[in-house]
């Protein structure tokens, strides 16, 4: 596990999310005033870039697609949320923010097209 460096401190004012991509690994830098957290870009619940659909406020994040939403300090899920975020862990060092970089977080999603081809086909 190593810590990459993602962005310096300024990069990210608060209440903010930018993207970012660390040795090919591309995750988020959200400000929620109180701290920084690493995230992977896309809403776990139906892929929205959250760099574009993420808002913050109250240290909570919500992606505007749905309404999901997630209290950044404690990682808690909000509302009516039924996935929680997945975070690297990140530190403060000398003005920079780094992240712990082992492998890409990556959520499973459904295939929305996941019709049985058996059942489609079967009656044609
Ligand atoms: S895609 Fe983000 S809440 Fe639905």
């Amino acid at each position: 596990m190593t810590w990459k460096r993602v962005c310096k401190v300024t990069d990210v004012p608060e209440n903010t999310v930018k993207k970012f991509t660390v040795d090919k690994v591309t995750l988020l830098i959200a400000n929620y005033g109180g701290g920084f957290r690493a995230i992977p870009p896309l809403c776990p619940h139906m892929q929205e870039p959250l760099e574009e659909s993420g808002v913050i406020a109250n240290c909570a994040l919500t992606c505007t697609k749905h309404l999901w939403s997630w209290d950044l300090s404690s990682l808690d899920m909000l509302g009516e949320t039924e996935r929680p975020l997945q975070s690297y862990e990140v530190k403060l060092e000398n003005g920079d923010i780094l992240a712990l970089i082992d492998k890409e977080l990556v959520y499973e999603f459904e295939d929305e097209d996941d019709i049985k081809d058996d059942d489609f086909f079967s009656k044609a």
